[in-house]
């Protein structure tokens, strides 16, 4: 059998983000532009390919599978690639997670317990309305709730991604936590990442989570606990509340050093780091019937050190491509 997979920097990877399409019915303004070109139909990889690069993963000693996007849940056949990953779980695959905005969460939350999901995270950056129609441009912040409801009825476990984000949403931290404790929910903050052009500059809304939490820390205190999820997130208890908030701070505070994450996109290529363009293509070798497993190593002696981010006020994104290419 083939070799698992560590990198040159002796990280173990067992971790795979599957973008299942580049599409999203909404348009966040720190994710995409309005008007977005998306990839053809022949580019796209099928549900079938899919799967089997997935089991080919897991294999290779993936345990925890996110499925993400642009938006997982407009994928057509997005059923099917769930209940195939679901069956790994319990069969070298310990975790088959998704990120959805929960727009059409709650049509899909029995099909996605049914598949063995017990945890989603959902990104949510404002309980306004009108703010959360601004931010997504299309949302509907009652369809989203709607949608958490609605998996939380499945028994499946949400996290709430809030992007931190200046001028549109700071004033947000304390009411985001208040209903998340009401609502069972835990907060993960997200520092806004340079990837891809959109309106304006993401500069002028990325503010640290050390200055977006301070409202917090001057009225609670927070202290770090233990819990690894395997993703990036670095997590703290807040006095008095049941809700887990999670810091994730490539730009002030990178966690590339245990990086222990791949990206398979819907063109089938690896992206060994979201933050860099450098890429392997699977899709022509998965397709002739060539070395897949050969090129997944040559991705994994390519995986960088971290990331190419700075904060550093510029037009130019740091990486040309959008996150939805990618997944996050
Ligand atoms: P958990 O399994 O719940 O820990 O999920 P997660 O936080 O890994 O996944 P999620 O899809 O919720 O992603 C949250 C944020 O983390 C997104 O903005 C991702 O882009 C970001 N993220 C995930 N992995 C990486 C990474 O390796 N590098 C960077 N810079 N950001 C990442
Ligand atoms: N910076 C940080 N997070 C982002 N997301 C999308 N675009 C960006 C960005 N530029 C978040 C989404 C989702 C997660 C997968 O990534 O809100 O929760
Ligand atoms: Fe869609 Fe997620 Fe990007 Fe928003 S952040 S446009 S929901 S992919």
């Amino acid at each position: 059998p083939a070799a698992r997979l560590t990198d040159a920097h002796g990280r173990r990877i067992e971790y795979l983000r599957l973008s299942v399409t580049d599409r999203c019915d909404l348009r966040c303004r720190y994710c995409m532009a309005e008007d977005m070109q998306f990839l053809p139909k022949a580019a796209v990889l099928s549900i079938e390919e899919m799967g089997e690069l997935a089991e080919r993963f897991v294999a290779r000693g993936i345990r925890r599978i996110r499925l993400t996007g642009g938006e997982p849940l407009v994928r057509r056949g997005i059923e099917m690639l769930a209940a195939r990953l679901g069956a790994l779980v319990g069969n070298g695959l310990d975790e088959l997670t998704l990120t959805t905005n929960a727009m059409r969460l709650a049509e899909h939350a029995p099909m996605l317990a049914a598949a063995g999901v017990r945890r989603i995270n959902v990104s949510l950056d404002t309980l306004d309305r009108e703010a959360f129609r601004h931010i997504t441009r299309f949302g509907d912040i009652d369809v989203a709730l709607r949608g958490i409801a609605a998996a939380q009825r499945e028994g499946i476990a949400i996290k709430i991604n809030m992007v931190a984000l200046a001028g549109l949403n700071e004033d947000q931290l304390l009411p985001m936590l208040d209903w998340c404790a009401a609502n069972g929910c835990d907060l993960t903050l997200i520092e806004t990442m340079p990837l891809g052009e959109v309106e304006g500059d993401r500069s002028d809304h990325y503010i640290p989570l050390h200055q977006f939490v301070a409202p917090l820390r001057a009225d609670r205190s927070i202290w770090p606990v233990d819990k690894a999820t395997g993703g990036p997130a670095r997590y703290f208890a807040i006095e008095d509340s049941p809700v887990t908030l999670g810091l994730i701070t490539p730009l002030s505070d990178n966690f590339c050093a245990t990086c222990n994450r791949i990206r398979l996109t819907v063109e089938g290529r690896i992206y060994m780091c979201l933050g860099q363009d450098d890429h392997v293509d699977l899709r022509a070798a998965l397709r002739d019937g060539g070395d897949v497993d050969g090129l997944i190593d040559v991705a994994l002696a390519g995986k960088p050190r971290a990331h190419d981010f700075h904060i550093e006020r510029k037009s130019t994104p740091a990486v040309a491509r959008h996150m939805s290419a990618t997944g996050g």
